[in-house]
C-alpha cells in the first residue's frame, strides 16, 4: 500500500460506510488540498514535490474522520485511526494534523497542515449544510455573502461550531472572508466528485 490519495480514499471507504461521513471526508480534502497548493507555491515547490505536498494536505483531509464511524468517543477518536494509520506507516506531519484537529488530543496546532485541516473540517461541513438548503442542493448556488449571513443564524446547522470557522481563519492568518471563499471555490470546483 502506498500513501498517496487513492490510497486514503480507499481507506475512508473501507472504515466508514456512511455516505455523509464520506462525503465529509472528501470535502474537507478538497479544502485543505486547496490549501496545501497554496503553501506550496508560497514555498516555491514545483513539479512532483508541490504535487507531494498538497497530496498529503488532501489525504490527511480524507482520513481525520475515518475512524469516526466504528470509534466515535473522545476517548477513542481520532486515536484509533491514528495507531492504525502509523503501523502501516503514513508519514507523521499527516498523523500530526489528525491529532491537532482534535480539540482534546492534547497536541497543538503547530505546522501549516495542523492549521489548514483544523480550519477547513467545520468549516467544510457548513459549506455542504449551505448547499444542502439550496432548492438545486448544489453548492455552485451558495455565494459568500450568503454564508456570513447563516452564520449569523444560531438556528442554522446548529452543530457548527462558529468559533471553529473563524478561529481558523485566524490560526491561518487571513481574513474569514477570504477562508470562506477559498474553501467555497474549493468544493465548487469539485462539486461533481463532492455530490453537491
Ligand atoms: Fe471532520
Amino acid at each position: 500500500m502506498g500513501f498517496g490519495r487513492d490510497d486514503a480514499m480507499a481507506l475512508l471507504k473501507e472504515w466508514t460506510q456512511g455516505e455523509s461521513l464520506r462525503k465529509h471526508g472528501m470535502a474537507v480534502a478538497v479544502c485543505t488540498e486547496s490549501y496545501g497548493r497554496r503553501e506550496a507555491e508560497r514555498l516555491s515547490l514545483s513539479g512532483t514535490e508541490a504535487e507531494a505536498f498538497s497530496e498529503q494536505y488532501a489525504c490527511a483531509g480524507l482520513l481525520h474522520d475515518m475512524d469516526y464511524e466504528r470509534h466515535p468517543s473522545l476517548e477513542e477518536h481520532p486515536f484509533v485511526g491514528v495507531a492504525f494509520l502509523r503501523e502501516k506507516g503514513w508519514p507523521e506531519p499527516m498523523l500530526h494534523a489528525i491529532l491537532a484537529h482534535a480539540d482534546y488530543s492534547g497536541t497543538p496546532r503547530e505546522s501549516h497542515l495542523d492549521r489548514a485541516l483544523f480550519a477547513c473540517d467545520e468549516l467544510a461541513g457548513f459549506l455542504t449544510a449551505c448547499a444542502l438548503v439550496k432548492p438545486t442542493k448544489s453548492i455552485l448556488d451558495v455565494e459568500v455573502a450568503g454564508v456570513k449571513k447563516k452564520m449569523k443564524d444560531k438556528a442554522f446547522a446548529r452543530a457548527v461550531k462558529r468559533e471553529d470557522i473563524t478561529g481558523g481563519a485566524e490560526l491561518l492568518g487571513i481574513p474569514l472572508e477570504e477562508h470562506l471563499g477559498n474553501c467555497l471555490r474549493a468544493m465548487q470546483e469539485r462539486a461533481e466528485e463532492l455530490g453537491l
